[in-house]
């Protein structure tokens, strides 16, 4: 996961991303295929219940690696990402906004939000507030998150989460959901699940050998009351 612009980074932090991204390329950790692979499905879907080009919020969005996939399909109108970070990063199809001036000035509806590997940073107590903040925007979310398991797999997760996100000053979470914390979130921010894929395989080679795919939850959130 990278930004657009990594110019205030260290050269050490720079050289670390280099080297994890040549490891990833080497030992199947490709995270960018499968996941974009699943957000084209879904939003295909929604495209065809609608019958007109659709609009994504891509919320936490990093550098937009999944959004830069979905911008090339015809049925996707635009792409709005928004991150904590300042950028003025802008295509034909996709923008960025900054988190305050995004929640400050925003009055738009989107057709989806998708939100991939960010809860479990924002926090599993705390994510709830930003999913009810979401579901006034659109009436389709899918999130993208972490499943602890045990112990062993939290540390697992922590250590993984430190390495994919080392050269960001991204806060690193001390537990992760697991499959009853995340029926409580969604509880809590007065959403319904439609369909939950509880085992994701993200990786493949090595990677999915150290963190398979039991690591890995899909869950499709509607607002059912707008
Ligand atoms: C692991 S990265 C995932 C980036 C991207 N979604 C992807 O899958 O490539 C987590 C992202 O969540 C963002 N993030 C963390 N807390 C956030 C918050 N409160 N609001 C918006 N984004 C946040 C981070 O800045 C980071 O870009």
């Amino acid at each position: 996961m990278s930004r657009f612009e990594n110019t205030k980074i260290p050269i050490t932090k720079k050289l670390f991303i280099f080297i994890s991204d040549l490891i990833r390329k080497i030992f199947g950790g490709d995270r960018i295929k499968r996941l974009s692979q699943i957000m084209i499905k879904i939003s295909k879907n929604i495209y065809m219940k609608k019958r007109k080009k659709i609009t994504i919020l891509d919320f936490g969005c990093g550098s937009m690696q999944i959004s830069k996939r979905l911008e090339k399909l015809f049925f996707i109108k635009e792409i709005v990402g928004v991150d904590t970070f300042k950028s003025k990063f802008k295509t034909k199809k996709m923008k960025y906004i900054q988190y305050d001036d995004f929640f400050k000035n925003n009055k738009r509806k989107f057709d989806l939000i998708i939100s991939i590997d960010v809860l479990h940073h924002i926090g599993i107590d705390k994510s709830h507030i930003i999913l009810k903040k979401l579901s006034k925007i659109s009436k389709n979310i899918i999130i993208k998150d972490h499943f602890e398991h045990s112990y062993f797999s939290r540390q697992l997760l922590r250590f993984v989460d430190f390495y994919a996100n080392y050269g960001y000053d991204i806060a690193i979470p001390k537990r992760y959901f697991d499959y009853n914390s995340w029926k409580k979130t969604i509880n809590k921010s007065n959403l319904k699940q439609i369909k939950i894929i509880k085992s994701f395989q993200q990786h493949d080679g090595l990677f999915n050998l150290i963190l398979n795919k039991k690591h890995h939850f899909i869950s499709l959130l509607k607002n059912v009351k707008r």
